[in-house]
């Protein structure tokens, strides 16, 4: 029979409440409250919360396997165990982007590659389409190599044309993690028909309302003289802007940021979208 538990009994199961750093700003973006003589402070919690996962979220080319990618290196560089579940991207052009990824963060390569772990989904059609058989090939990184954090690129490729499915596919991945107390992150993919800068996916709302948190990422084709004028970016440029919408486990940034892909495909988050525009401005007229 199903039981219930009092509050108290749940103390010991409570996880603990930091950061695990993803190698760019985003770790000051979420926080927590604590108490100091007397007052109440925000503190930055270093990195996505401990034991969540966190959907990344964007139509193509917004940076979201990118942002894995360097999650997946700082974690790996700083000695953890990291599971990437490659469903789009071969396991051969992973190895080179992370390898790339490395040599821009200054972190060790050879560390780096005994700690990443990689599931090739994309070569396996029996991976893809049968979420079971993906589930037990990841318990069994997981055990082995004594995985503490992974991720999933895409997870909405798991789902590819059977939408229907979307909830339950994403649920069972979720509680997965859970189980196997995993820190973690679904990239899930948007299509174009979709506001792109909501927490929508690829199947509707069965990624956002599941997981613990989603940040979306978008960019913006400066396409007309007003916003030439407003960003102060020229024409044909991109304006690429990440933004939490929202996190059920600990406070965030609410602001939408800008950020910049480096020549070493690297994220670089700059500033609110507000100041940077005031920033433009100023700039235009000194
Ligand atoms: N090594 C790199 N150097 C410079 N730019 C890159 C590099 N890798 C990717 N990019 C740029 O970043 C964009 C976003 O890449 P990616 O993270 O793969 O997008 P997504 O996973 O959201 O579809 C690419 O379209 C490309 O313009
Ligand atoms: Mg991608």
């Amino acid at each position: 029979m199903a039981r219930y538990y009092e509050l108290r009994e749940l103390e010991s199961k409570a996880p603990r409440l930091f950061g695990i750093p993803t190698g760019t700003k985003l770790d000051e973006m979420f926080f927590k409250i604590e108490v100091e003589d007397g007052k109440y402070i925000k503190k930055p919690l270093g990195g996505l919360p401990y034991l969540s996962v966190m959907n990344i979220t964007g139509v193509p080319d917004t940076g979201k396997s990118l942002l894995a990618e360097q999650f997946a290196v700082t974690q790996a560089n700083a000695g953890y165990r990291i599971l990437f579940v490659t469903v789009e991207n071969p396991a051969n052009f992973l190895y080179t982007a992370l390898k790339q990824k490395s040599e821009a963060i200054g972190a060790n390569f050879s560390r780096v590659e005994e700690n990443v772990v990689v599931i090739d989904a994309s070569e396996s059609e029996e991976l893809r389409e049968n979420p079971r058989a993906l589930l037990d090939t990841m318990a069994y990184a997981i055990r082995e190599k004594k995985v503490t954090s992974v991720i999933i690129d895409s997870i909405t490729g798991l789902y590819e044309h059977k939408e229907m499915m979307a909830r339950q596919i994403v649920r069972q991945f979720f509680n997965f993690l859970k189980k196997w107390r995993q820190t973690g992150i679904f990239v899930s993919q948007k299509r174009a028909a979709q506001a792109s800068e909501s927490a929508e996916a690829a199947g509707g709302l069965a990624v956002a309302h599941i997981v613990d948190g989603t940040i979306v990422l978008d960019k913006k084709l400066i396409e007309s003289r007003w916003e030439v004028s407003l960003y102060g970016l020229p024409i044909g440029s991109v304006l690429r802007t990440i933004r939490i919408d929202g996190c059920r486990i600990t406070g965030h940034d609410s602001k939408t940021w800008v950020f910049e892909i480096t020549e070493f495909g690297t994220i670089e988050i700059i500033a609110p979208l507000s100041e940077y525009i005031k920033g433009q401005n100023e700039k235009r007229k000194a």
